[in-house]
């Protein structure tokens, strides 16, 4: 294989053969193809895109490179969640639990924060003692005691994807609709799910802020879902401001705590239900999206998804006092109230301003090597569409530093904007995308 040809070809609009595909994801794992021909590669691919037959080949082929899960004895569908990131969405924390506690296994493999978004696994690993990093085996042996497990991508699990994700975020080369599918499909088919629910993001704080992106890449993913018997149904859900309030790792498990003890902000819960119920229609536990609510309502007011998180948390090696006692969580020193400057109406809560906040106060990363300070972050009350008096608290900053405070305090100048105008939001959850296509739930806030 030259690879230099495969990127002319692909640089002049060309298609990739499928054995070419395998041999170059086969030689770029093995440290065979260099980062540099590669990174041009992707880039030819960034403007040129892949068709879905090489798209497929590519997540078949980054497949191969790893291990897959074996649930073969397992007598549970077994079903995931994944979200494209946006900021204050720990719905995970949510339904990993609450689902499991519903008779389903939840092989939950998540990520790190990205860019401006929070990751799951952050948030997780505020809880002191928590590991993240399970190998096969033992996510396998934990599925099978407790229903489920909450894991980071390891060297077992489609190393290829390891290996390219790390080049893309290096070479702005994520925001490629083909390249997305094939990376996040590749990690969810190596969990051997029997279905999957997607929350892809929209709005100013989405990946993808063009609907008809949106759209594209749930069609995407359900294609390569379908190809490897996993059904998948993907939710378009509102990422033009922050979900719930909390924004920041310790700050969001209190609230998805809240959240699994009956109560939490209703956005959220609006959002976490409406997959949840997703999750358990293609779980077969119900048909109607109806019942699987008051399953849900159920489980939480019965104690049982709350538990469920506490079992997880143990067999994770973490606190699990910090499940019925939060306080117990890391706690900034420094927390101040963040003011409205005049009154009017909320024009926006910018999610990306939010975010690059909570990484500047500390709470992300701006390079892989970083660590994240767990007890930093804000907890947002003001919602866009609010009317608001001068003087009104609209946000708490968490900070280590009197300095911290004062970084907070600019970040949320930018985020929240107060004027006079009504404002128009993106429904919660907008549209609902299977195999058999698109459905509009709703069209305005
Ligand atoms: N998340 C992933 O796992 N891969 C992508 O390419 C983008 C988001």
């Amino acid at each position: 294989m030259i690879v230099p040809r495969l990127i002319e070809r692909k640089r002049d609009g060309g298609r990739l053969e499928p054995a070419e595909i395998r041999e170059l994801i086969q030689g770029y794992t093995a440290g065979e193809v260099p980062d540099y021909q590669m990174a041009s590669l992707l880039m030819a691919i960034y403007f040129k895109g892949l068709d879905r037959p090489e798209m497929n080949v590519l997540m078949e082929a980054m497949l191969e490179s790893g291990e897959k899960l074996d649930f073969s004895r397992l007598p549970l569908q077994r079903v995931d969640k994944h979200s494209t990131g946006g900021v204050g969405d720990k719905t995970s924390l949510i339904l990993a639990p609450l689902i499991a506690s519903l008779n389903v296994a939840v092989p939950m493999m998540s990520g790190r924060g990205l860019g401006h978004t929070g990751g799951t696994l952050d948030k997780l690993e505020s809880i002191p003692g928590f590991r993240t990093r399970l190998s096969l085996a033992e996510t396998e042996r934990q599925v099978a005691k407790i229903g489920c497990a909450m894991i980071g991508q390891t060297d077992e699990i489609v190393p290829a994807d390891r290996r390219l994700y790390a080049l893309r975020d290096a070479t702005a080369t994520v925001e490629v609709i083909p390249l997305i599918a094939a990376s996040i499909m590749s990690k969810k088919i190596s969990e051997s799910l029997t279905g999957l629910v997607l929350d892809i993001k929209r709005g100013s704080g989405s990946f993808l802020p063009r609907l008809e992106d949106e759209l594209e890449l749930a069609r995407a993913m359900i294609d390569l879902g379908a190809n490897h018997s996993c059904p998948v149904v993907a939710l378009l859900t509102a990422m033009d401001r922050p979900l719930g309030e909390a924004c920041g790792n310790a700050l969001e498990i209190i609230e998805a705590v809240d959240v699994l003890k009956g109560s939490g902000p209703a956005d959220l819960i609006e959002v976490t239900m409406a997959l949840g119920a997703e999750m358990l229609v293609l779980a077969e536990i119900t048909s109607t999206r109806e019942d699987a609510r008051a399953m849900m309502d159920d489980a939480i007011a019965s104690g049982r998804a709350l538990t469920k998180f506490e079992e997880i948390v143990k067999a994770q090696g973490g606190d699990a006092r910090v499940v019925r006692n939060p306080t117990l969580l890391a706690k900034a020193p420094h927390c101040a109230n963040f003011e409205a400057k005049r009154g009017g109406v909320i024009q926006s809560v910018e999610p990306r301003a939010v975010g690059y906040g909570v990484i500047r106060l500390g709470g992300g990363r701006t390079t892989m090597e970083e660590t994240v300070d767990h007890a930093v972050g804000f907890v947002i009350k003001a919602k866009p569409g609010q009317r608001v008096e001068k003087g009104q608290p609209l946000a708490t900053i968490h900070a280590r530093t009197a300095d911290g405070i004062e970084i907070g305090r600019s970040a949320l100048d930018e985020a929240i904007r107060i004027g006079d105008e009504s404002v128009s939001l993106l429904p919660l959850v907008s549209h609902r995308v299977t195999a058999r296509g698109v459905e509009v739930l709703s069209v305005s806030a």
